[in-house]
């Protein structure tokens, strides 16, 4: 019997802290790693860079369809564009992406893309629908969450440690905008699939997040 490529989806809310935790999961079992809204934000920086209207889903759709990006040693690379990835952690590109995330022929133009990255020995994919709709039959699901105020400080102190000007309470009000735009669209909104695990690290290091996807993982190995 062939086993299918094992894919653990870790899903949840901006700034959970997903990033972090997916690579650092991925390196621990030498799986490759799929950051799935580098694709969304990627989209959304060619277009606004192009000048492409943010609700002009045809043209939205053939610029991720197109995407000049491909994947090599566990990451995605940009072909043939000088790139610095520091311009997709921008607030203006996450809030660009997650609006033309809602867009249902953007979700499709990406979905076999994302697929793509599925390859032994296996992978750690995060996003908002890893394990909802890219990768229904992950061996693991992990709904990350963390409270709002935390998730706020988290992602207050790293603004400011890259040395970006920050206030909290901008960095708070703009994720709890980034939070109902991702729950309430119609199309893959952020909810935890029914056979997911669900983390709250609120209380926990990353450290400690990491170890516990790991016996998560360790515990779903030991079953099959
Ligand atoms: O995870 P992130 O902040 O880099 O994602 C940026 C936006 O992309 C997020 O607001 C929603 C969207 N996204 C998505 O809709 N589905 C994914 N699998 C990943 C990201």
């Amino acid at each position: 019997i062939t086993r299918p490529v094992p894919v653990i989806a870790i899903d949840g809310p901006t700034a959970s802290g997903k990033g972090s935790i997916a690579s650092a999961v991925a390196e621990a079992l030498g799986f490759d790693c799929l950051d799935s809204g580098v694709l969304y934000r990627l989209t959304a920086w060619a277009a606004l860079r192009q000048g492409v209207a943010l609700d002009d889903s045809a043209a939205l759709a053939q610029l991720a369809a197109t995407l000049p990006v491909s994947f090599a040693a566990g990451r995605i690379h940009l072909n043939g564009q000088s790139f610095d990835a520091a311009q997709l952690r921008t607030e203006a590109v996450g809030q660009a992406a997650s609006t033309i995330a809602a867009l249902p022929a953007v979700r499709d133009a990406l979905f076999a893309l994302q697929r793509s990255f599925r390859r032994a020995p296996g992978l750690v994919a995060d996003g908002r629908d890893m394990g909802t709709v890219v990768f229904p039959d992950a061996q693991l699901k992990v709904f990350l969450t963390a409270s709002a105020a935390s998730r706020a400080e988290r992602r207050y102190k790293q603004l400011i440690s890259q040395g970006n000007p920050a206030i909290l309470g901008d960095v708070f009000a703009e994720l709890l905008e980034r939070d109902a735009r991702d729950t309430q669209r119609a199309v893959a909104a952020l909810k935890p699939a029914a056979d997911a695990e669900l983390l709250d690290s609120t209380d926990l290091s990353l450290e400690q997040t990491v170890e516990t996807v790991l016996a998560l993982w360790r515990r779903h190995d030991v079953q099959v």
